[in-house]
């Protein structure tokens, strides 16, 4: 029962979009409408607000630390077992992929990833994010950078832990973000993906 309530818990505060809210309260236009057309940090930052993409990207992080931080913390008072945890990391990312709270439409989950593997385990998120950084560096393309972050993500698991429940929530995760990108992809391979901070539109 625990489980079950757990794991819509945690997909409501993955539902929580932080480039909407955030948007509105910066007084920008919805991220839905302009862009890539999608709520996170990358797109909000096309709105010339810096403040406003760094707010996003804290929020959508902290909403996926948060939910699995708080059941790993609390696991026995919770009744959390390793299967709960993974379930609930899942709940929180897909809360973010498909918010209730926005008719299921939302974002690709780079932000909230990176949240959910930061609270699984620190190392495990610094590595991720150390990839994700040395992409983005490199080549300029946020898009990049969390597809091969997120290819690398399910090995650091791997290697640190073995598998383990939170191994497979950590590969549908990565899986389910990089389908996400599929726009991405095609952009990357056409030679159209914006760069980071540039504000022209990426081509639909
Ligand atoms: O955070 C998502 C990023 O990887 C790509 O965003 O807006 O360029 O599709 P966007």
């Amino acid at each position: 029962m625990n489980t079950v309530l757990l794991t819509i818990a945690a997909y409501l505060i993955g539902s929580i979009s932080f480039a909407v809210v955030v948007s509105k309260i910066y007084g920008l236009d919805d991220p839905r409408t302009y862009g890539s057309g999608n709520p996170g940090a990358t797109n909000v930052l096309r709105s010339g607000s810096k403040k406003a993409a760094i707010w996003t990207l804290v929020g959508d992080a902290f909403k996926g630390w948060l939910a699995v931080w708080l059941t790993i913390h609390f696991a026995d008072r919770l009744g959390a077992d390793d299967t709960t945890i993974a379930l609930v990391a899942l709940a929180v990312f897909l809360g973010h992929l498909w918010p209730v709270f926005f008719r299921f439409a939302g974002g690709k989950g780079v932000a909230t990833a990176a949240g959910v593997l930061l609270a699984l385990n620190v190392w495990l998120g610094l590595a991720t994010l150390v990839t994700w950084a040395v992409v983005a560096y490199a080549f300029r393309y946020s898009s990049l950078a969390a597809l091969i972050a997120s290819l690398f993500a399910p090995f650091y698991y791997g290697l640190l832990f073995g598998v383990e429940p939170q191994f497979f929530a950590v590969v549908v995760m990565c899986g389910l973000l990089i389908w996400r990108h599929a726009k991405n992809i095609g952009n990357l391979l056409a030679g159209k993906e914006s760069r980071i901070g540039s504000k022209s539109r990426p081509a639909a």
